[in-house]
C-alpha cells in the first residue's frame, strides 16, 4: 500500500471502531483525526467547538488531515465532516485508499443515541438532523471514496476484513 488508508463517512459510521480493529489486525499505526485535533487545541472537541466556533475546528481539521496523511503505515479514520472542505477533498482524492462506511440514517441515530460528544447532533432530533447533513455531503463522500461499504447489519471484524481483502 502507498499512502495510508483513509476511512471516511457520516458520524456513527462507524470510522473509529473499524480503524482500531484494522490497526489491530495488521499493525498499522491508528491515526483518529478528531483526536489529533483535540490534541493540537488541547480540547476536546466539544469545547473547540463552544469556545472556538466550527471554523477553527474545521481549520484545525484540514490540518491535521495534511500531517495525517504524509504517515504511510497509518489507517486514518476522519471526522464526518472532513469532505466539506474542497482543498481536503482534493486530497483524499489523490490518496487512493479511501474508503467509504456508510448506514441508513436511521441505524446511525441509533448508533449515537445515548452519545453526547457531537456538537452537531446536541439540541436536535438526531435522526433527521443527520438526513439533513447526508442530504448535503452524501455527494461529496462518494467523490472522494475508492470503496463504498454499507456497515449495516455487519460487526467491526467484517467490516475490517472486507477492507483487507478488496482488490
Ligand atoms: C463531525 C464529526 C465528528 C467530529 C465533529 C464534527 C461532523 O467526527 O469531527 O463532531 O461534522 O460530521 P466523527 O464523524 O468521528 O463522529
Amino acid at each position: 500500500m502507498e499512502g495510508p488508508l483513509v476511512l471516511i463517512g457520516c458520524m456513527g459510521s462507524g470510522k473509529t471502531s473499524v480503524g482500531k480493529r484494522i490497526s489491530e489486525m495488521t499493525g498499522l499505526r491508528f491515526i483518529d483525526l478528531d483526536n489529533e485535533i483535540e490534541r493540537m487545541a488541547g480540547k476536546d472537541i466539544t469545547h473547540i467547538f463552544k469556545d472556538m466556533g466550527e471554523s477553527v475546528f474545521r481549520k484545525l481539521e484540514s490540518q491535521a488531515l495534511i500531517e495525517s496523511l504524509e504517515k504511510k503505515d497509518a489507517v486514518i479514520s476522519c471526522g464526518g465532516g472532513v469532505v466539506l472542505d474542497k482543498a481536503n477533498l482534493d486530497k483524499l482524492q489523490d490518496i487512493g485508499n479511501v474508503i467509504l462506511l456508510t448506514a441508513d440514517p436511521s441505524t446511525l441515530a441509533k448508533r449515537l443515541e445515548d452519545d453526547s460528544s457531537r456538537p452537531l447532533l446536541n439540541n436536535c432530533e438526531k435522526e433527521n438532523k443527520i438526513i439533513e447533513i447526508l442530504k448535503q455531503r452524501s455527494e461529496l463522500y462518494l467523490l472522494a471514496a475508492d470503496m463504498v461499504i454499507d456497515t449495516t447489519g455487519l460487526t467491526k471484524d467484517e467490516i475490517a476484513s472486507i477492507i483487507l481483502e478488496r482488490e
